[in-house]
């Protein structure tokens, strides 16, 4: 039977990582973003690409309906899209929170609710991996918006996962420190904040898309098929521990 996997969030820098490694894998695709423009640009005409706002109900099931309609029952959901909205929150303007609930939590609801709807009726089982932020595992000043946001996403993946366990479906997240993408450019920007953001992680360093997109594509694997409702720390241990200090 042919693997189909919806990748959303497909233009931006762990979309890119998770196409290539999927592509590897023999995967057909569904690249999904707001833009054909960008889709086209970061992917050429490869892989069918559906231009799509999936942080609305309507956005996600069109999503679903095209793909289907398309291609076939996708059997895996990589949601790369969302955003990093920084800023402490008194000065936080409303509508800046919302994007950021929005692109990160909203997103994650409606479009693993169309994916497990489309798995339910044909009656297949599937996979999801949808994707939090160490910031959501560990208080990490000024993230107050996207660790609220993610925080929500890590509920979802839970309760979701336990809802559709029944149905052969597994839902999980992967949780990144700080990776170089094109959301990361402006904290990112020289060598000295590079160097400066990497010695906060008791492993130093700063993480790579491609990375993620490993540990993604195995939680897709039969490798994992018992594996669901989990969290995927990928963060150089900084939600998780403390280094002795000298
Ligand atoms: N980079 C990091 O350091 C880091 C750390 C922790 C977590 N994350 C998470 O990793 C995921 C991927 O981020 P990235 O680093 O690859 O960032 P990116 O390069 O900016 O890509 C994010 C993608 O999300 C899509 N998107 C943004 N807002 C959206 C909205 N309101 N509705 C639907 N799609 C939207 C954008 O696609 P279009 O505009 O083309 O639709 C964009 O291609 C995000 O969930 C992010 O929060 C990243």
């Amino acid at each position: 039977m042919e693997k189909i996997a919806l990748i959303t969030g497909a233009s931006g820098g762990l979309g890119q990582a998770v196409v290539e490694r999927l592509g590897r894998e023999g995967w057909s695709l569904v690249l999904a973003g707001r833009s054909s423009r960008r889709l086209t640009e970061t992917h050429s005409q490869d892989h069918l690409q559906i231009e799509v706002d999936c942080s609305t109900r309507s956005g996600a099931q069109h999503l679903l309906e095209e793909t289907i309609s398309r291609l076939g029952i996708p059997t895996a959901l990589l949601h790369c899209a969302g955003n990093i909205r920084l800023g402490a929150m008194h000065r936080m303007k409303e509508e800046d929170f919302l994007d950021c609930l929005n692109a990160n939590l909203v997103s994650a609801f409606h479009t693993l609710a169309a994916f497990v709807a489309a798995l339910r009726e044909a009656q297949r089982p599937g996979a999801a991996v949808l994707v939090s932020s160490a910031a959501a595992r560990i208080g990490t000043p000024n993230h107050e918006a996207v660790a609220a946001a993610k925080a929500g996403v890590e509920g979802l993946v839970r309760a979701a996962a336990a809802t559709y366990a029944p149905n052969g479906i597994r839902i999980n997240a992967v949780a990144p420190g700080i990776m170089t993408t094109p959301a990361t450019n402006s904290l990112l920007a020289s060598p000295a904040m590079r160097d400066m953001a990497a010695k906060q992680y008791p492993l130093p360093g700063i993480g790579s898309p491609e990375e993620l997109a490993d540990l993604m594509a195995w939680l897709l694997s039969d490798a994992a098929t018992r594996v669901t409702g989990q969290v995927w720390s990928l963060d150089g241990g900084f939600a998780a521990i403390r280094p002795l200090v000298k």
